[in-house]
């Protein structure tokens, strides 16, 4: 058992933090946990005992005193202020120039916050998100830094290590100063979201329109896996459609009540949307369609209410080929939105994004990882001033292969009243985006009747104002 001198902290020993350490122990590094909590301690070192690498304590001290200096200490606990009351634990015990690493989803603000109070004090803070749950953390996760450059390089070699490889480039990079990490890990679940809308509905749509049985949905979410829709939202979608039910018969799928929960973060993606003033409506749909089904009383009884319109059924290898293309352009369209906020984001709060390292870390060990993000980050480094994935000519022909079939699967599910509310945004948000001219004229004259708030014209510089209305 190493005595003193491990080479890296956790604070946190809760599923992600315990799997996080042995990790970095399985990947030749000493590491020493913390957690207040004596029974996630124990449970660390009897895990642990084979290793010479690990080890844990509930005691504060015991901990600093065990780690080499600069010590490098990860903290893997709720976002809010048990990350605050943390790092008022440590502080009495840290030295000048150690490094401080949040990796819990932390919102940004506050990381940029404790930033300036530690770097007061001495201390490198700095965001690192991290993605791919309880077995990313364990076999190699998406690790997201941002923060002090000199205090990651640090660390670099304990997370490449760790991270995942995708063909053997591990999927962590240096994305930029200060909360730079919190923020791309913010927008990789506000997609999260978005895509698991998307696919949620395409399941709905096979189901109630295809007649689609669950084992047979299984292997053409299985089929889809292995095509362009290759991602790990869809492989799982997969399993879970096959999975019987262990307490009664039939799929376990149609035991589970329809009420979704959120922890935030595709909340915050939105709201942070609105604020830097960028348009992600499939995002934006996918937070309220949780809070739609939250609303279940509700939609209980107005089902009661309302007469439902009885489903026309399609042919099966129609409808499953164009559920495909639909489900293909709704995750191409999602993942624009959010690589656009990221754009937008990095002028405006300085981060300096390189979107195509952020597509390329996001290749494995992350929820979001699919085959189409190699095509994205060709796209954004073939150019690195691309404003819009949807400007790239490789992706103006998967949107024109896909479109049509996108169309004809909203048009279906609105004819027979299945909400698509994620593809019909998607296809919305397209459809404007691709538009020269929009009706928003007669907004800019409205607002200018009632309020005076002026227009500009299309066919002469400067600010108008007409007087509208004759008021004698
Ligand atoms: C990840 C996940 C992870 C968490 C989500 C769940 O990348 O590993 O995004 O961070 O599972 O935040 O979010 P909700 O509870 O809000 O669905």
């Amino acid at each position: 058992m190493v005595e003193f001198g491990y080479d890296f902290g956790l604070v946190g020993l809760g599923v992600m933090g315990r799997n996080f350490i042995l990790n970095v122990a399985d990947n030749g590094f000493s590491a020493f946990g913390h957690d207040l909590d004596e029974i996630k301690v124990e449970s660390l070192i009897t895990e642990g005992r084979d290793s010479e690498k690990i080890n844990a304590s509930s005691n504060v001290e015991t901990f600093t005193n065990s780690l080499s200096v600069p010590r490098k200490i990860l903290l893997l606990v709720p976002a809010g202020t048990i990350v605050d009351t943390v790092i008022e634990s440590l502080l009495p015990h840290l030295d000048k120039g150690d490094i401080l690493i949040d990796s819990g989803n932390s919102f940004f603000t506050d990381t940029n916050r404790r930033e300036e109070y530690l770097k007061s004090k001495g201390i490198h803070f700095f965001g690192a998100g991290i993605s791919g749950g309880a077995r990313g953390a364990r076999l190699g996760p998406s690790i997201m830094p941002g923060g002090s450059e000199e205090a990651y390089e640090e660390v670099q070699p304990i997370f490449e290590a760790v991270a995942a490889k995708f063909n053997g480039e591990p999927c962590v990079a240096y994305l930029g100063p200060k909360s730079a990490g919190n923020y791309v890990k913010m927008v990789h679940n506000g997609i999260e979201y978005g895509l698991m809308q998307l696919t949620s509905e395409i399941y709905d749509i096979l189901k109630k329109l295809g007649g689609f049985s669950n084992a047979e949905l299984h292997e053409i979410f299985k089929k889809w896996n292995e095509g362009r829709l290759q991602s790990y939202l869809v492989e799982i979608t997969s399993e879970i459609l096959k999975k019987e039910d262990e307490h009664a018969n039939g799929y376990l799928i149609d035991k589970i009540l329809d009420k979704a929960k959120q922890k935030g973060t595709g909340k915050w993606t939105s709201q942070n949307a609105m604020d830097l003033g960028i348009p992600i409506p499939s995002i934006d749909i996918a937070v309220s369609m949780r809070e739609v089904s939250a609303m279940k009383e509700e939609r209980e009884k107005a089902s009661g209410l309302y007469k439902s319109l009885g489903t026309e059924k399609v042919g099966k290898d129609e409808l499953e080929k164009a559920a495909e293309e639909a489900l293909y352009f709704g995750f191409v369209l999602t993942y624009a939105q959010g690589f656009h906020q990221l754009t937008e984001a990095s002028m405006e709060y300085g981060y300096e994004f390189e979107p195509s390292t952020i597509a390329r870390i996001w290749r494995a060990g992350c929820i979001i990882r699919a085959g189409l993000l190699e095509e994205i980050a060709t796209a954004y480094s073939k150019n690195k001033k691309l404003s819009h994935l949807l400007l790239d000519m490789s992706f103006v022909n998967k949107i024109e292969s896909t479109l049509q079939s996108a169309r004809k699967i909203i048009s279906a599910a609105i004819k027979n009243g299945i909400p698509l509310p994620g593809h019909t945004n998607s296809l919305t948000y397209f459809d404007a985006f691709r538009s020269k001219k929009l009706p928003l004229n007669l907004i800019q004259a409205q607002r200018d009747y009632f309020g005076s708030h002026t227009y500009e014209r299309i066919d002469r510089e400067g600010i108008f104002h007409t007087e509208w209305e004759d008021l004698k």
